[in-house]
């Protein structure tokens, strides 16, 4: 059984005075929810406001990106070092950083492999753009999103990675992908991907998110469906009420 999990992915969104006002709206009904993995990831700059109002929560915190390197002169970057000082997970490869951002599959795959080593839980989003779904290749650049980003991960370690498929079609448009499809993506090209690098088994214990135009309206269609373990949920999530009946749905 996969725990269901559910993370706000805030983007650049949030003072960090409006991200306390949030968290302050979101803690009570959070902590009320059991039997989901929950995690916030607001800015860099909100981490460490963040984290000293999650301290005994059971809610998680997560970065929305880090550098694969350890330190140095990266002017602008965040050391995995500095994120694992507050945080406990890491998004990679969101498709707002592959595409405004120049991030590549291989690059994804340096951080992915420097969260592992930090013991940071790295949630690897894939995806594929309008233009690639209307010519019918989703799958072919899913799976390379995938076999490159997740490469050379040992299998032991794999059951830690969470993946979310974010269609970019569907992020920020309103309009979500269905939820039959999906569950056709997770189940007939992601999870039998993983299971080409990891073996079966370490492949049906990683969880497979969905993300896009998720809402507390349709959040239940996604989570229904048998390959579908959660969601990470961007615009939705900066409303308090809206991400909690997001969390509640995934926990029924
Ligand atoms: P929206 O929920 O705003 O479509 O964003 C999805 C997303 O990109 C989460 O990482």
């Amino acid at each position: 059984m996969r725990k269901p999990f559910v993370a706000g992915n805030w983007k650049m969104n949030k003072t960090a005075a409006e991200a306390r006002e949030l968290v302050s709206q979101l803690l009570g009904p959070l902590m009320d929810i059991r039997g989901v993995e929950k995690v916030l990831c607001p800015p860099f700059t909100s981490l460490f406001a963040v984290a000293s109002m999650l301290n005994d929560s059971g809610i998680g915190l997560g970065a929305q990106d880090m550098h694969w390197e350890e330190k140095g002169a990266f002017t602008g970057e965040i050391s995995p070092g500095m994120v694992k000082e507050l945080c406990n997970y890491v998004i990679l490869g969101h498709s707002e950083r592959r595409t405004y951002f120049g991030e590549t599959d291989s690059m994804v795959n340096k951080k992915l492999q420097t969260a592992l080593k930090h013991d940071l839980t790295p949630i690897v989003c894939v995806g594929e753009t309008l233009d690639e779904y209307e010519s019918g290749r989703t799958s072919e650049v899913v799976l390379r999103q995938i076999n490159l980003g997740l490469a050379d991960v040992a299998p032991a370690s794999a059951s830690r990675i969470v993946v979310a498929y974010e269609p970019v079609w569907a992020i920020g448009t309103g309009k979500a992908s269905s939820g039959e499809n999906a569950n056709a993506v997770h189940g007939q090209v992601i999870r039998p991907a993983l299971s080409r690098l990891f073996g079966e088994e370490n492949a049906q214990a990683i969880r497979i998110l969905y993300g896009g135009s998720v809402t507390a309206a349709n959040a239940s269609e996604f989570f229904q469906q048998p390959e579908i373990d959660g969601a990470l949920v961007g615009g939705a999530s900066l409303k308090a009420e809206e991400f909690a009946a997001i969390v509640r749905a995934a926990g029924r």
